[in-house]
């Protein structure tokens, strides 16, 4: 049963299933959970919040002389009603728009949020945790759309568009593993704020176009020690700051700062490094262009023994597909083509966008071929480089597209 009680007859041991206020108005990042926590109740009380929804099937009940404001025998359904159905699946086309959306807002608040920890404040957590929810629900809509448009950066946005792109990555493949809401929201917090101490490297060290001296070098390595520094005071899940302190640890104990090996290394930490690695060697930066997601797949799994968690590494190739959006392919048609849309139950076989004849040597006007279907009767034989060919921009041949303009001749 579902109590509204006032929040000063809470006490350890109840499940809190909902608080009567919103996001805004308290610090913490579930919404859900056991007050079990001995502080929990103390920073609950110096919120705004006044009432707060119990579920008494999952944790203690009100004292019998306690009476609730309000009692339900199952929860207000329409709070889940309204989630599931901004969480219904969407196509990837459609997606995208929404996802731009997102990305414009996440870089407003991201730049609030690193500039409020430059100045030695603590970043807006429940801003943060609003933004993760956004995200989250993109991603459950279409797994694909957000995390392939967070990898396109300009070089005056990488920092808040990286951090957005890991956190993207994380929620995708923490739901990927199975992990339930709370965890894929503690995944997302713990992408999004993994590069955070990197607020404390002095700006000619992070934006300094050629490589770093050992100097330099040993300063932006601290990033990960910072970061753990700046978390750790705040109300987060412990496993968070624990992220952000061993994301470039590897599994063969080569990494930093701790060159702790396999299973020492937390299983965020595990998750955050194979996501902060496959968005940074996919984007551009001013001194080299960024790898296409195939190809970068591809080498990633090339360091995997040395570097990451097979397993994890495995489920990640599947969050991204193993054609990722915006990957060069070659067709058993001698066509190249830019992959569109791709879903779980055809990761061998998604839209593709053809655009260049092979056996011509010529660039053919665009086409959309779906090769699921039957009638396309057509394969992607394999991966290009990009590198190899002399073609610009290709990232426009995917993300301006509407698949509902498809078409499936070979
Ligand atoms: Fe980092």
């Amino acid at each position: 049963m579902l109590k509204r009680v006032d929040v000063e007859h809470l006490c350890p041991g109840m499940f809190v299933h909902e608080f009567c206020g919103s996001w805004m108005e308290h610090p913490f990042l579930r919404t859900r959970f056991l007050l079990n926590e001995p502080n929990d109740l103390e920073r609950l009380r110096a919120t705004t919040i006044r009432q707060v929804w119990i579920d008494t099937s999952k944790g203690l009940d009100i004292p019998a002389e306690v009476t609730a404001a309000e009692e339900v025998d199952s929860p207000p359904e329409e709070t889940d009603k309204q989630l599931a159905q901004q969480a219904k699946p969407s196509s990837t086309s459609k997606e995208l728009h929404q996802a731009r959306a997102i990305i414009g807002q996440a870089r407003e608040t991201l730049k609030t949020m690193l500039h409020d920890v430059r100045l030695g404040r603590p970043p807006d957590l429940p801003a943060a945790g609003q933004l993760i929810d956004e995200m989250t629900l993109s991603i459950k809509r279409n797994p694909h759309a957000l995390i392939s448009l967070a990898r396109l950066k300009t070089a005056d946005n990488y920092s808040y568009m990286h951090s957005i792109a890991v956190g993207a990555l994380m929620i995708g493949l923490a739901r990927r593993m199975g992990h339930d809401d709370n965890q894929v929201r503690q995944a997302g917090l713990a992408g999004l704020l993994h590069d955070v101490g990197k607020t404390r490297v002095p700006l000619t060290v992070l934006n300094k176009p050629g490589p770093l001296d050992p100097q330099e070098w040993a300063i932006m390595k601290s990033h990960a020690q910072w970061g753990y520094e700046i978390l750790q005071p705040l109300p987060l899940d412990e496993s968070i700051a624990e992220a952000c302190l061993h994301h470039h640890e590897k599994i063969d104990g080569s990494g930093y700062p701790d060159g702790l090996k396999q299973s020492e290394i937390s299983l965020l930490a595990r998750m955050a490094s194979i996501c902060d690695v496959y968005d940074a060697v996919t984007s551009d930066r001013p001194y080299k262009e960024g790898w296409q997601p195939a190809i970068a797949l591809q080498r990633m799994a090339q360091w995997t023994p040395q570097q990451f968690d097979k397993s994890i590494f495995q489920q990640f190739v599947q969050t991204v597909g193993i054609y990722p959006l915006g990957s060069l392919v070659r067709l058993q048609s001698e066509h190249l083509a830019i992959v569109l849309d791709v879903s779980d139950n055809r990761l061998l076989t998604p839209q593709v966008r053809r655009f260049y004849c092979l056996r011509e040597q010529r660039r053919i006007t665009p086409g959309i071929v779906d090769l699921a279907l039957p009638e396309a009767n057509n394969s992607i034989t394999g991966r290009e480089d990009p590198a190899d060919w002399p073609f610009k921009n290709l990232d426009e041949l995917w993300h301006g597209f509407s698949s509902t303009h498809s078409n499936s001749q070979p």
